[in-house]
């Protein structure tokens, strides 16, 4: 595997490869890689001849009160992994390339992006497509894969791709988890070893309501039971709890959920805040 930090070779080498009619498939990704990251790389390879892993921090999805300062990097045993799963390119470009001199441009996704994350990120996912169509652009991929972990970020990313255009098939991933059934975050690495030991809770209350709200339970009530279970067992706060439209993510408050649904939480536990999905 090669680490690729310019454009101008990255350019060049994804000319060669279009050449040679090599089908390309990229997993962008802030690194600090997981089995989750490697998931998708794997299915990158199955479905690709030539895989790029892209890594960088991007500033914009942070707010200024946000981690972008303390965020894991740890590039030397990203590379190791990405060459142990046949990753043919990691791409490492710098701030300046993503974001060069003078530059304002922006891409949003307004409404489907103000939703859940939205309301407590309010500048995250236009960060995120910004970025990731810059990105779009620089490799030019056939394939681009996407974990469920960060559900709304599929569906912000798949609009996006079809509003602008940009021929890339976007292929989302299940979300890996630990034995305990936590969804497996960079962010996790935040967790001191008590609050780990609570983290699981979020995902085996989503589990429960998921279950209540399949045997017919109302939205209000298996979701509020949720929370109150999750803040039982030593999360400091639930931000949110919704069951969502599967596509549009619109909020469900029906006694039956629509379906497919999802259901999407975001929690705080001490300093971490961590976000989880599962489909009702
Ligand atoms: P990052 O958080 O590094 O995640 C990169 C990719 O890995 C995303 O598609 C994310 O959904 C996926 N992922 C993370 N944890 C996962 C898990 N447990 N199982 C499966 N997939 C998982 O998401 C971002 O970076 C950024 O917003 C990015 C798209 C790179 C734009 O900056």
């Amino acid at each position: 595997m090669i680490i690729v930090r310019t454009l101008t070779d990255l350019r060049s080498l994804i000319g060669n490869w279009r050449a040679k009619g090599h089908r390309i498939g990229f997993v962008p990704t802030m690194g600090a890689l997981h089995a989750g990251h490697l998931s998708l790389v794997d299915n990158a390879v199955r479905q690709s001849d030539r895989v790029v892993t892209s890594i960088f921090v991007n500033p914009t999805q942070f707010a200024a009160h946000e981690d972008l300062g303390s965020y894991p990097r740890h590039e030397a045993e990203d590379v190791a992994k990405l060459t142990a799963h046949g990753c043919h390119v990691a791409y490492c470009p710098d701030v300046a390339t993503m974001y060069p001199e003078g530059e304002e441009t922006r891409v949003s996704v307004p409404e489907l992006g103000a939703k859940l994350e939205g309301e407590f990120r309010p500048h995250f996912f236009g960060g995120v497509a910004t970025v990731v169509s810059k990105l779009f652009n620089q490799v030019q991929p056939d394939k681009a894969f996407f974990g469920e972990k960060d559900y709304q970020q599929v569906q912000v990313i798949k609009r996006m791709v079809k509003d602008l255009c940009i021929p890339v098939e976007i292929v989302p991933v299940p979300t890996e988890r630990d034995v305990d059934g936590l969804a497996l975050s960079s962010r996790n690495a935040y967790l001191t070893p008590d609050e780990r030991r609570i983290a699981p809770a979020l995902s085996a209350a989503m589990h429960r309501a998921a279950i209540r709200l399949r045997n017919g339970t109302p939205v209000i009530a298996a979701t509020e039971e949720a929370i109150r279970t999750i803040e039982k067992a030593g999360f400091d706060r639930v931000e949110y709890i919704k069951a969502c439209n599967a596509e549009n993510l619109d909020i469900i408050t029906d006694a039956m959920p629509e379906r497919p649904a999802r259901l999407l939480a975001a929690a705080w536990l001490g300093k971490t805040r961590l976000i989880d999905n599962i489909p009702v």
